[in-house]
């Protein structure tokens, strides 16, 4: 279970999927589910839909988030999002340097960076997503691609500029493979996260920061998931696009 420090967080990223019609239908699930959630919920919703869901879920505890966005405020950037307008459509959150973004959209450290910064100073909570493929896995390189994409993508922010972050520990091996990590192994990255997160910015920072783990998370797996004392929440992707497994996820128990 997680530390009182840290509220619980399930996040749905519906990456590019659902209509209008379909988006607004699920949004409107969640929002009448959460009175039953267990820690707070959000959804990341394909950038059509923003302003959609964000008319559904008004007045309800339900954030909303986009899924990426550019560092620029406005300008010649065709088919780019600003945090500005993110803010704008109704977002509170978004995603940054998701591993599908790093792999097929050249998404590295230095833009997520630029990304976080832009992020912040509009006021939204970032989702920072981190992880190791299998090679570096089965190479042992899990801790030092861990560690790079902390150092890369968090520097140059005092420890009270970050204290909206959320990390997202997403190994990608796990995403969309059904494949999830262990209880144990998601236990030992998120450990390994908090310690690297009190070398740059301090104990405080790291007991406070929530580190959500992300990767095939199902309504069968979440509640051994939560349990472990360093997972403070889940990003998820498959199950968060049908109602029954999202709502069982955000209602996960510990106990
Ligand atoms: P998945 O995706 O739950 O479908 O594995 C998780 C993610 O990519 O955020």
């Amino acid at each position: 279970m997680t530390s009182p420090l840290r509220r619980p967080l399930i996040a749905g990223n519906w990456k590019m999927n659902l209509t209008l019609v379909q988006s607004v239908e699920l949004a409107r699930a969640v929002k009448d589910g959460v009175a039953a959630a267990a820690g707070e919920t959000a959804v990341c919703v394909p950038f059509t839909s923003i302003a959609a869901v964000a008319g559904v879920l008004k007045g309800s505890s339900v954030r909303l988030g986009g899924q990426d966005c550019f560092w620029e405020a406005s300008g010649a950037f065709t088919g780019e999002v600003s945090t500005g307008m993110l803010v704008d459509a109704g977002c509170q959150m978004v995603i940054l340097g998701h591993s599908e973004r790093r792999k097929l959209f050249n998404d590295t450290d230095e833009t997520v960076n630029k990304k976080l910064a832009a992020a912040l100073k509009a006021g939204l909570t970032p989702i920072v997503c981190i992880g190791e493929t299998l090679e570096e896995r089965e190479t042992q390189k899990t801790w030092r691609v861990l560690e790079t994409q902390l150092a890369g993508g968090l520097q140059g922010f005092a420890p009270a500029d970050l204290s909206k972050v959320v990390i997202a520990y997403e190994p990608v091996w796990a995403i969309g493979t059904g494949k999830t990590a262990s209880p144990a192994q998601a236990q030992e990255a998120h450990l390994f996260v908090r310690g690297q997160l009190e070398k740059l910015y301090g104990k405080a920072f790291a007991l406070g920061v929530r580190v959500l783990y992300g990767g095939s998370v199902t309504a069968e797996n979440v509640d051994t998931l939560m349990a472990q004392p360093d997972v403070d929440g889940a990003l998820v992707g498959g199950a968060s696009l049908k109602k029954d497994s999202f709502l069982r996820i955000m209602g996960f128990a510990t106990a």
